[in-house]
């Protein structure tokens, strides 16, 4: 062999090293970010042991999305499946939550923190914190009534940009990002109309329009709410129908699904609510 093919094949061989040590680098830097544990203590819930408390608990699940990304039957499902970026899995929840303490679930439910300690990737705990006890514990009585649906899942992966983006902090988890210790407002009493709204718009409505509401991606701020009158809000969150009729993709979708589960003084309070907000952030 002539010698500068030698010289090519050596410096080929070399380059696929370094390339290979240095992913090898990034899975090893990359699942130690991941299993990183995080000290959020574990406080007790009571949860009710009655019917009427099941259903309401259900009532929550479905309102606050559980079943949207956990599937009907929160069976788990293959959640996101991007060529090099990542499959992400949501597990089966009645599966997953054998192995859980009530203790355990409300933590994984309002911090977004696994049973191991972990963060858990894509779980929106900074809108599930503020959750009150009342209803975190008939969230949790409902999910230990639910039936076990079997399936068999992959498991999540990441890939080489989602291991990229996490090395440069760039894919955050709620669990690493949100305050752990802010007032929560389940914990305020919520007698008037407007703090009903106030909690069930941050409990709700702050996955998708930000965690100030004041719009995120495609979703507007929710002050545009106030074009809307009463009756046309409500048409809105029970039947998914923009006020002008236009089709509101995952708005509509949403809505059908997850609000129908609201009853009217829900949707009158949060209607209250936003009319309280200012139409430009303060
Ligand atoms: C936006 C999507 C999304 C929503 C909404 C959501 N989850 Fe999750 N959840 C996930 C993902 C993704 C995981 C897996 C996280 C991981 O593997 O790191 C997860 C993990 C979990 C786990 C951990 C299970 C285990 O194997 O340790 C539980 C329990 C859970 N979710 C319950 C709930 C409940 C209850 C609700 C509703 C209050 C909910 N989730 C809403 C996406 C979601
Ligand atoms: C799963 C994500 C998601 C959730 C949860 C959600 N929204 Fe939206 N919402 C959207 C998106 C996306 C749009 C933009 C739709 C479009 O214009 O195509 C939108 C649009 C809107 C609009 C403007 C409609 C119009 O006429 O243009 C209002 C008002 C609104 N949402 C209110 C709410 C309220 C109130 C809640 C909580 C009860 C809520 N949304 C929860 C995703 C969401």
């Amino acid at each position: 062999m002539r010698p500068y093919l030698i010289g090519i094949l050596a410096g080929l061989v070399l380059l696929a090293a370094a390339a290979g040590g240095g992913y090898w680098w990034m899975v090893r830097r990359t699942d130690a970010l991941r299993y990183t544990r995080l000290d959020i203590p574990l406080t007790d819930i009571r949860v009710p042991n009655d019917s009427a408390s099941r259903a309401e608990g259900e009532r929550v699940a479905w309102s606050r999305g559980c079943h949207g990304c956990h599937g009907d039957s929160l069976q788990g499902k293959v959640f996101l499946d991007e060529p090099r970026v990542m499959r992400l899995v949501t597990p089966n929840i009645p599966e997953a939550i054998a192995r859980y303490s009530d203790a355990e679930l409300a933590r994984i439910i309002r911090h977004g923190v696994t049973r191991e300690g972990f963060a858990a990737l894509g779980m929106p705990s900074a809108t599930f914190y503020h959750l009150s006890d009342l209803d975190l514990g008939r969230l949790v009585a409902y999910l230990r009534a639910a039936p076990l649906v079997p399936s068999s899942l992959p498991s999540t992966e990441l890939r080489v940009m989602a291991r990229l983006a996490l090395v440069q902090g760039k894919l955050p988890t709620d669990a690493g990002t949100m305050d752990h210790s802010a007032p929560r407002l389940g914990d305020r009493p919520d007698s008037t109309p407007v703090a009903r709204g106030e909690y069930l718009a941050v409990t709700i409505c702050t996955e998708c329009h930000g965690l100030d509401l004041r719009g995120q991606d495609n979703a507007p701020a929710l002050p545009k709410a106030l074009g809307y009158t009463l009756p046309e809000f409500r048409s809105l969150l029970l039947d998914g129908r923009a006020r002008d009729g236009r089709d509101i993709g995952l708005m509509g979708r949403t809505a059908r699904r997850r609000f129908r589960w609201l009853d009217a003084g829900d949707i009158d309070a949060i209607f209250a609510y936003l009319a309280t907000m200012s139409l430009v952030a303060q």
